[in-house]
């Protein structure tokens, strides 16, 4: 389906894999111009990614950004700076709900200080310092996009099971801060659209421990979910501003 109104200059934050490595295919597929950052924790590791961008005719950079590092993710804007003068769209995609060691929570007694931390710092605070380094390539005019994937599991109306704290309040956290700079980037760039993104249960690494439990027909492939999200981006006007929006284009509640 041919999509109008995506951006050509994008930054894809979290491309190595998953969802974020998908919208980098499918965006440099949907179009024939345009430079696109692409960031990851370890770029000499990310095969796919590197592979993605000696085929892409030059279009595509690839610079790493720590998401729990301020200074890296500062360099990485600099970096960036070398490559493109402006970005129509930012996508922060990168995240994580489990790693070695860190399982989300069942219960109370399984919460621990420094695994709320850790998901505090990648899933809210990462995202957010992206906007305060990358806020510099927003054009003043023109319409643009900052969407940052959230999870429906971080809305605080829909949680009706619990559990899950560390991530649970990291994307509501993070929701917050998305709902903030659709106020503040505003006044400085009109036409800028801040969203957070849900987009379903998604087959990837970070799903997978909970797959078992998601219908086949729930459990979306990364380039079916990439389509869906750059459908709702590319159907997104400013009176979607400051919206949290899922993968069908229905809005989802705080
Ligand atoms: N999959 C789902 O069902 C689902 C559902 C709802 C929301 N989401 C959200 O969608 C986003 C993408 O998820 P995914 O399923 O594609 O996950 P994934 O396959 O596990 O990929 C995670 C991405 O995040 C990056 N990342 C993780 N920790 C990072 C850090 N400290 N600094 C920089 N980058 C880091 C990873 O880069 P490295 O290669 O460097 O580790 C990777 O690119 C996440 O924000 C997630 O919360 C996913």
């Amino acid at each position: 389906m041919p999509v109008q109104g995506l951006a050509l200059n994008v930054l894809v934050q979290g491309a190595s894999r998953g969802i974020g490595l998908a919208m980098l295919r499918q965006l440099l597929a949907r179009h024939s111009d345009g430079r696109v950052v692409a960031t990851c924790r370890q770029p000499d590791q990310a095969e796919a990614l590197q592979a993605l961008a000696a085929g892409s005719g030059g279009r595509v950079r690839v610079i790493a950004l720590e998401l729990t590092d301020e200074a890296s993710i500062s360099a990485a804007a600099e970096r960036s700076a070398e490559f493109i003068d402006e970005l129509q769209l930012i996508l922060n995609v990168g995240g994580f709900l489990h790693r070695p060691g860190q399982m989300p929570e069942r219960r109370l007694a399984e919460v621990e200080s420094a695994n709320l931390i850790a998901s505090f710092a990648v899933n809210a605070a990462g995202p957010l310092l992206v906007a305060k380094h990358f806020q510099r390539f927003l054009p003043r005019t023109g319409r643009a996009v900052f969407a940052s994937l959230s999870a429906r599991v971080g809305s605080i109306g829909d949680n009706r099971l619990g559990g899950w704290y560390a991530y649970r309040g990291a994307k509501a956290a993070q929701n917050m801060f998305t709902r903030c700079l659709s106020v503040e980037l505003v006044r400085r760039h009109r036409g800028l659209i801040c969203v957070a993104l849900h987009p379903g249960t998604v087959d990837t690494e970070l799903s997978r421990p909970f797959q078992a439990r998601v219908a086949e027909e729930k459990l979306f492939s990364v380039a079916r979910a990439a389509s869906q999200l750059l459908d709702v981006i590319a159907a997104l006007t400013v009176e979607d501003n400051g919206a949290f929006i899922a993968w069908d284009g229905q809005r989802v509640e705080w």
